[in-house]
């Protein structure tokens, strides 16, 4: 491909979603975007890179960013986050929002579901929070995967995955070869589109937000601008996780790591007075 047309493959994502693609990615372009080429018409990338140039199909540009995104997930991943979930911010919000028995909870990079289903199956396993109301917002740029997350319905390997055996049986039905995630969790998340390079001011006030395994893909102004954005969306005492590979130390000041929690992030006004944990 000539340095030309990948320039306006890279420009286009860096644009629409903030992906950042090198020139060593450039066989991804190849192995994702030509079954999108082959859909759209063109018979090679670079015809359909002089078609980006100009003033291109909405539904183009949406079919490329959703085939360079990478869905990578899997139920409970990584196990810690979870365990922390439960064990430090589930009492923390009970202690502290018993008044108004409400909390809101966002994955803002949620793929295909496995993420805030497993925020719903700590949820529901832990129990304090019964009768409460819970809102899980799980969003993506990707309106394929949301489909997929909605839909509820996984393989066997994406069960095997990390899930409990325990949790398999419980919250989800076995149908033929696949496993539906049963309505009283399916129930407890609502799914959106959203482009993490938004205005977030739409979303409202989150207590707990999972932005997890996302900013990877980023360069560091446009985390330090997410970062940013999503600090102003939290509660002061409020929560943020992100990946393993993540983090915010050269990034903003708008987060400091929570002492003893790896992957969680506090506000900073609320990283002085930051609660012990076990
Ligand atoms: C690797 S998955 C992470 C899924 C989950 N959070 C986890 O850790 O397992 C990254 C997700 O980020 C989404 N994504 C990429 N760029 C985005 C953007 N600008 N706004 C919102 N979501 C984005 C992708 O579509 C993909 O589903």
């Amino acid at each position: 491909m000539r340095i030309e047309d990948f320039d306006v493959y890279k420009d286009l994502l860096m644009e629409k979603s903030g992906l950042v693609l090198t020139p060593d990615k450039s066989y991804l372009l190849d192995s994702r975007l030509t079954p999108v080429a082959k859909k759209w018409g063109f018979e090679t990338l670079d015809k359909m890179s002089a078609a980006l140039r100009g003033v291109a199909d909405p539904g183009l540009i949406k079919d490329i960013i959703e085939a360079m995104t990478t869905n990578e997930t899997s139920f409970f991943r990584d196990t810690r986050p979870f365990d922390t979930f439960r064990d430090v911010m589930i009492p923390h919000i009970i202690k502290t929002r018993g008044a108004q028995r409400k909390v809101r909870i966002w994955c803002a990079a949620a793929s295909s579901g496995q993420e805030p289903y497993s925020l719903a199956m700590v949820i529901k396993e832990h129990g304090g929070l019964n009768g409460w109301n819970i809102e899980i917002v799980g969003t993506d740029i990707s309106t394929d995967i949301l489909d997929t997350a909605k839909e509820g319905i996984y393989s066997q390997f994406e069960v095997q995955r990390g899930m409990p055996i325990t949790m398999l049986m419980k919250y989800f039905e076995q149908v033929d070869e696949k496993w539906h995630i049963k309505p009283e969790i399916k129930n407890m998340i609502q799914y959106r589109y959203f482009n993490l390079l938004d205005s977030m001011t739409g979303l409202g006030r989150f207590d707990i937000v999972f932005c997890r395994n996302v900013l990877i893909y980023f360069d560091r102004e446009t985390k330090g601008k997410v970062l940013g954005k999503i600090k102003a969306q939290l509660a002061p005492d409020g929560y943020l996780f992100l990946g393993g590979a993540e983090t915010v130390i050269g990034i903003t000041d708008e987060f400091q790591a929570a002492p003893d929690l790896r992957g969680v992030y506090l506000p900073t006004t609320q990283a002085a007075a930051a609660p012990k944990t076990a």
